[in-house]
């Protein structure tokens, strides 16, 4: 490649799940550091760094043909960086296939991305898909400029190796973040204005370590003692996996105020074989016992979960074992996935692959039964009064967006700053928001 000069504006796109928006976000702050500017929305940039995801379908297509339509005003490409996962599975491929890449790396890596940017402007390619476990973040700058809401990752990883999930060939075996850094961490973000954190991990509920008194702690105690940070008022945490929920996880959520009264836990599939199949570990009997723990514990407690329909051998009579799942959980919100076969994973060779037009039909069905659960959720909120955290402005003048305890979107009209938390009646539901009356404000006292 051409020596180039050193980009004076970046922009980082993220695809995926929450863990790559976090990612996004600390690759951005680095670039930042470095002196370069976010490109103005509308306006291309000098550097475009693509934060890829590997989970479904046609990702690494999506990657080339968004590479094809990078240019700028004078016909020249931006300086190009694919992050991500697709970046680990298929760094080689991609430097092979794509000469306007001058930068692969990988979501262990992302650190060295400054000085992959300092050869990137000599003219020289690099790829880095090293997985060292924790080096990246102590090598990342402090966390600043924050909205009401941030993610914090807790842990990374993942050591299930469901049959179908390429996630611990991406993200590699499961680490957890050491308690001080995420405390640290965690203040950083409350003074930089974040009012709500969620915790984030591939399966976050396996997250363990040492506490400030050298006791070994779960993600309950972490919980318990971030809960402390003065000046935050909700924390959240997801993906949890039904195998590392403890006894300790079930009862933060009926002792921790902040600790809000939602829980993601996917399921899959609604037949013991297919799960079984799956390597999940579960049973449907041992999920929905689960499911009844969380409720004894905090019975508000808002549940959601994600499945997969049409994994290979699921027939029909399985998938309708899925539906009754639906039925007997009731989830407030979930997502719902077409199997997609992944490369090297253990599902991608199985027998009784399943035709596409099945697994339409089996989406199509599941899905009006999630969307029918998730409006009747919100039906059933609607006379309730709850505390809603302001996250951004509406599309009126005076109208603003938040989110319910029980992660709803909340509409309601007065005169905020983002960030306010704000007392509301739950006074109409549809199906993806409510409309909500002001009652008051509520003054921090957390
Ligand atoms: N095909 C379809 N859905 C998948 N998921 C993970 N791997 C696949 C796949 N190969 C879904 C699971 C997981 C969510 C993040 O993505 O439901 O919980
Ligand atoms: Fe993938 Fe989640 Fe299974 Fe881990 S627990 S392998 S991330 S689906």
């Amino acid at each position: 490649m051409k020596p180039t000069t050193t980009p004076r504006t970046y922009r980082v796109k993220s695809f995926g799940c929450q863990m790559n928006v976090y990612d996004g976000e600390r690759m951005a702050e680095m670039l930042a550091e470095r002196g370069i500017a976010p490109a103005p929305e509308g306006e291309e940039a000098d550097l475009v760094v693509l934060n890829t995801c590997h989970i479904r379908e046609k990702a690494a297509e999506k990657v080339y043909s968004d590479i094809g339509r990078l240019q700028k005003a004078d016909g020249t490409k931006p300086l190009i960086a694919v992050a991500g996962c697709v970046a680990q599975a298929e760094g080689e491929e991609i430097m092979a296939r794509a000469p306007a890449v001058s930068m692969v790396v990988g979501p262990q890596a992302y650190h060295r991305l400054p000085e992959m940017l300092d050869k990137a402007v000599q003219g020289e390619r690099a790829t880095d898909t090293d997985m060292p476990a924790i080096a990246k973040f102590a090598a990342l700058p402090e966390r600043k400029k924050i909205g009401p809401t941030a993610f914090l990752t807790v842990q990374e990883g993942c050591d299930k190796f469901c049959t179908y999930c390429v996630v611990p060939y991406t993200r590699g075996a499961e680490i957890s973040r050491p308690y001080s850094d995420l405390v640290t961490e965690a203040r950083k973000l409350v003074e930089a204005g974040a009012k709500e954190i969620t915790l984030l991990g591939q399966n976050v509920s396996a997250w363990g370590g040492e506490n400030d008194k050298g006791q070994h702690v779960g993600l309950a105690g972490l919980i318990r003692d971030l809960a402390e940070v003065d000046g935050l008022a909700r924390i959240r945490y997801t993906t949890s996996h039904p195998a590392d929920m403890d006894d300790a996880l079930i009862a933060a959520h009926g002792e921790i105020d902040k600790l809000m009264p939602f829980l993601h836990l996917p399921v899959q599939a609604g037949s013991d074989r297919v799960l079984k199949a799956m390597n999940r570990s579960h049973t449907v009997e041992s999920y929905l016992k689960l499911l009844e723990h969380f409720r004894t514990a905090r019975p508000d407690i808002a549940l959601s979960g994600d499945f997969i329909v049409g994994f290979p051998g699921e027939t029909d009579a399985e998938f309708e074992e899925t539906l009754k799942v639906v039925d007997a959980v009731g989830y407030a919100q979930a997502f719902s996935f077409k199997y997609s076969p992944r490369p090297g994973t253990p599902a991608a060779t199985m027998d009784g692959q399943i035709a596409k037009e099945v697994m339409d039909e089996r989406l199509q069905r599941l899905q009006a039964a999630l969307n029918r659960d998730q409006h009747a959720f919100n039906a059933a909120s609607v006379g309730k009064t709850c505390q809603v955290l302001v996250e951004r402005k509406g599309k009126h003048p005076g109208q603003w967006l938040g989110k319910s305890p029980w992660l709803q979107s909340v509409w309601f009209e007065g005169d905020f700053a983002i960030g306010d938390l704000v007392e509301v009646e739950l006074v109409e539901a549809g199906p993806n928001s409510l409309a909500g009356a002001l009652r008051q404000m509520v003054a921090l006292t957390v």
